[in-house]
């Protein structure tokens, strides 16, 4: 993420990376950008950077020394580490008392839109089964992604939180309320999201594919654009597309 992060910064004019922060002792190689002229590079930010926003998308490993930074520097904070502790959660939230702060699990702008158009239509649709299909590579660890579990408990808050999110490994009869879930794991799939209504006769299919893992740094380099200058507190991926 952070070699697509300087691509999709570099499609932007608006915005400029002053510095690319890496462990200490690593080189560029080490950290896996592909070139070696990032004259950004750093272990520890430096004062006259003048940055305003840190984007950390180093994972649950890295997000406490991300963190600590943005506090130390006051910079706005944009984070899309996922698998982070309760811990981590909590002081994400402290932090969002002295920073402007933006964590999303899923900063595709596709995924935003589609969770805020599959809960519009499962209000309106209150009695239709809803069901989520999800698709990612062969290497994905959790199931149902982060993303399928955040679109089932929309619909479930659009519909009043009546209907429970149902277990994977379900069988016989399909209950007459719940939220369902299926998966596929194969091959290199950057991720795809389904949310289908069914009602008698007639169905309604939502569909989000993911082709370039580009789009999740494009996503989290609008939320940072959007972020600078905020006051402090703790704004979400929804607010910045004025869903
Ligand atoms: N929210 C979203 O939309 C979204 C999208 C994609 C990915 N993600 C999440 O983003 C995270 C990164 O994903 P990835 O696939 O890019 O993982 P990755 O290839 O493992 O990259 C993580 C990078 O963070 C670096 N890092 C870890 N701790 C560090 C520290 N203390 N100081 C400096 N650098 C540190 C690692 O450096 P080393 O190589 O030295 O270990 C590594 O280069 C994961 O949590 C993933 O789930 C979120």
């Amino acid at each position: 993420m952070g070699q697509a992060l300087l691509d999709a910064a570099s499609e932007r004019i608006d915005l400029e990376v002053v510095a690319a922060l890496v462990r200490a002792g690593n080189s560029p190689a080490d950290a896996g950008f592909r070139s070696t002229h990032i004259p950004c590079l750093a272990t520890t930010l430096s004062p006259e950077a003048n940055a305003q926003v840190l984007v950390d998308f180093s994972g649950a490993a890295g997000f406490d020394s991300a963190m600590e930074l943005a506090l130390r520097h006051k910079l706005a904070l944009v984070s899309g580490s996922t698998g982070l502790s309760e811990q981590q959660s909590a002081s994400l939230q402290a932090a969002s008392e002295r920073v402007p702060v933006l964590w999303a699990a899923n900063f595709s702008l596709g995924v935003a839109v589609l969770a805020h158009v599959a809960a519009q239509a499962s209000r309106l649709l209150p009695d239709w089964d809803c069901e989520i299909f999800e698709a990612h590579h062969r290497n994905k660890q959790d199931a149902p992604s982060g993303t399928a579990l955040m679109l089932g408990e929309r619909v479930r808050e659009s519909r009043g939180a009546n209907e429970s999110l149902l277990s994977l490994d379900r069988n016989g009869l399909r209950p007459s309320q719940g939220i369902g879930f299926s998966v596929m794991r194969a091959g290199d799939i950057i991720g795809e999201h389904e949310v289908h209504l069914v009602g008698a006769g007639e169905r309604i299919e939502l569909v989000h594919r993911a082709m370039d893992r580009r789009l999740f740094a494009r996503g989290a380099l609008v939320a940072a654009r959007w972020l600078c200058g905020r006051e402090p507190g703790r704004y979400t991926l929804e607010a910045v597309l004025g869903l």
